[in-house]
């Protein structure tokens, strides 16, 4: 199964890297800040045709045409191309995610990103790796020497309390904050080591189905912005190398309603 997943990741990333700065269509998604490109809809054409004929049975969710298919234990969760924006303006860091859910657990998960050519994936119990390599997060146990990552949300406009408060504490108690646009890419990076910890607001399934499974299977702790059990399907995500989660917890705690 993982062999699939990696398979489609690779020819959907190269697809993308190969219509970089070829848009030819940029449509807004319910706000001036969510784009969607013709190249979005082809790689996810793209994705979803290899698991209709590669497994015709399975169930699909994905980002730009919602659910498709009913009644398999299996569920493929896509995001064609996470880091639209990125993509739009030229900007290197984008990625493509695939992810395996079976009965509900997520037990299979690429992310490739073919700037990079950095092939991040996992099976549940197996550990992760990138290019081959094993991935382990930091031993990073102070935020003040933590690098950070996060992203903000398209609806931060109407909801402006949902990302700035905390960016400006985390601001205040780590070493460093980085925004890249593309939550999958941030969350592989906590996995590899080369963050220490991310959060972020209203996430989709889609960005964050197979990134957790690698980061996890690296040695990452994840849960809600408390400290509670964190499903896919929760919009809030905090994610650390462990050693940093309380303390991450605690800054998070400065800003949260009640
Ligand atoms: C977005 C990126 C970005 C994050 C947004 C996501 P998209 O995904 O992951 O980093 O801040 O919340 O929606 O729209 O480029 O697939
Ligand atoms: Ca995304
Ligand atoms: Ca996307």
């Amino acid at each position: 199964m993982l062999d699939k997943v990696i398979e489609i990741a690779r020819q959907a990333g190269a697809f993308l890297k190969e219509n970089e700065g070829k848009v030819s269509e940029v449509k807004e998604k319910g706000s001036h800040t969510n784009l969607v490109t013709d190249i979005d809809r082809k790689s996810e054409a793209m994705v979803v045709d290899f698991i209709r004929k590669n497994f015709p049975s399975h169930s699909i969710l994905a980002e730009e045409g919602g659910a498709r298919g009913a009644g398999s234990e299996y569920k493929w969760i896509i995001d064609p191309l996470d880091g639209t924006t990125n993509f739009t303006h030229g900007y290197p860091v984008y990625c493509v995610s695939i992810a395996v859910e079976r009965k509900g657990k997520v037990i299979a998960g690429a992310v490739y990103d073919p700037n990079l050519h950095e092939l991040f994936s996992a099976e549940k119990g197996s550990g992760s790796s990138m290019n081959g390599m094993k991935l382990r997060v930091t031993n990073t146990n102070n935020l003040e020497h933590a690098m950070l990552a996060t992203g903000f949300p398209y609806d931060v406009r109407e909801d402006p309390f949902n990302c700035i408060e905390h960016f400006d504490s985390f601001l205040l108690h780590s070493q460093a904050i980085r925004r890249l646009g593309s939550a999958a890419l941030d969350i592989c990076n906590v996995a590899n080591g080369r963050l220490d910890g991310f959060w972020e607001v209203n996430l989709s399934p889609w960005d964050t189905a197979a990134a957790v499974l690698i980061a996890t299977e690296a040695g990452a702790r994840v849960t809600d912005f408390k400290g509670g059990r964190y499903s896919i399907y929760d919009k809030n995500i905090l994610l650390s190398n462990g050693q940093i989660h309380d303390q991450m917890i605690n800054v998070l705690k400065e800003n949260l309603k009640a």
